[in-house]
């Protein structure tokens, strides 16, 4: 699969554990996109304000990234989503303010299991058709944004138990309401998330034990919910900088540098040196079992992301990220093996 295949989609969602880098993963695709001449609207879950952040350092930058004026964020928020709802289908205003004012109502919207999950997800699923929706009464309710339509749509999703809380409802909620409205809701919502040509789920971890065994829950949980992962992102790879044997041979090097010698700059310099070749030598090995363990696990394309070294990590790193991104996928889909694979050294 190019990186065109998966920008191709209207919907694309982030999910990974905590940290692992959702928020760049999507950044980077974002810019790719709005770098091919697509509208993109990004989305995340009311509370979160990384993406926006990542963003605003976007807009900020010295050198901003092309096509960040086709590049829209949304905050989406399940209570309100509901609220934008009821206003649809109810439009006398006056009763509306009366419902949401009562106590009733909040204590309902704080206690339905679900329902907000099921109210954001339904907002997502508007935002993402609203190329074709120009006959639901929401597009003509002018509610959220008026501007054009977006072509592509990327969710950051929270963390991952709460990603597929999200992801999960439209299905409960099919189940739960075997008639009626929301049934009908939920099989527009659920039809648009199981359609692979529509809709993708990035699947983002970086390769280490714990992450990586959340991953492979992450995986199982997305197939019990019907709804393939479109690529795997591994984050943070490190490389090694040496092979073994050259690795070894600095390491017999720097134990002969006797301790008075290694107060000298240069000598100090050679030791530090050789410790943190060590370490990454370390760290690639680590990568490099649960990379294997995560590819076993997939058959969708593998995306391999370096660890970027810097000072700060800011919008050029990733747009490095992007740039990286592009590289892999492009590898994958030119060598047509058997499981996608984004190898070697990031530069
Ligand atoms: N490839 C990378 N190389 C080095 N550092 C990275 C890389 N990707 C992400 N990071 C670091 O990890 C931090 C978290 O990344 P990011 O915000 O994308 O993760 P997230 O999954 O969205 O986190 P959260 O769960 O907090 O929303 C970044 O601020 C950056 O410092
Ligand atoms: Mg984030």
């Amino acid at each position: 699969m190019s990186l065109a295949d998966l920008l191709s989609r209207r919907l694309l969602f982030t999910v990974g554990k905590g940290g692992v880098g959702r928020t760049t993963v999507t950044v980077a695709l974002a810019l790719e996109a709005v770098r091919r001449g697509k509208r993109v609207l990004v989305i995340e879950f009311e509370g979160a304000r990384g993406l926006e952040r990542a963003l605003d350092a976007h807009r900020q930058a010295r050198d901003p990234a092309p096509g960040l004026d086709r590049l829209t964020y949304l905050a989406v928020d399940g209570k309100r989503a509901l609220e934008e709802y009821l206003e649809m289908i109810i439009p006398v205003r006056r009763l509306l303010r009366t419902i949401f004012d009562s106590a009733i109502y909040q204590y309902f919207v704080a206690a339905a299991p679900g329902l907000k999950e099921l109210m954001a997800i339904g907002k997502i699923w508007y935002e993402a058709n609203r190329a074709d929706a120009e006959g639901d009464p929401r597009a003509a309710n002018g509610n959220a944004d008026d501007g054009p339509h977006p072509d592509l749509v990327i969710v950051d999703a929270p963390a991952t138990g709460h990603s597929l809380q999200y992801l999960r409802m439209p299905q409960a909620a099919h189940e739960a309401f075997p008639v009626g409205l929301v049934h009908r809701e939920a099989e527009r919502v659920l039809s648009l998330l199981r359609d692979p040509s529509k809709t993708g789920v990035v699947v983002v971890s970086i390769a280490e034990e714990m992450p990586a065994n959340e991953t492979l829950e992450i995986l199982a949980g997305l197939e019990g919910i019907g709804l393939q992962h479109a690529a795997l992102v591994v984050n943070q790879v490190h490389a090694a900088p040496c092979s073994e044997e050259e690795l070894d041979a600095l390491r017999r090097e720097a134990e002969t540098v006797e301790p008075l010698e290694a107060a000298a700059s240069d000598a100090a310099l050679f030791v530090e040196a050789v410790r943190r070749a060590e370490e990454e030598s370390g760290w690639a090995r680590i990568n490099a079992t649960h990379v294997a363990r995560l590819e076993a696990a997939t058959r969708a394309p593998v995306a391999l992301l370096p660890y970027v070294f810097c000072e700060e990590f800011g919008p050029e790193q990733v747009r490095e990220i992007g740039r990286v991104l592009r590289a892999r996928f492009e590898e994958t889909s030119a060598s047509a093996k058997p499981r996608g694979v984004g190898r070697g050294r990031a530069s």
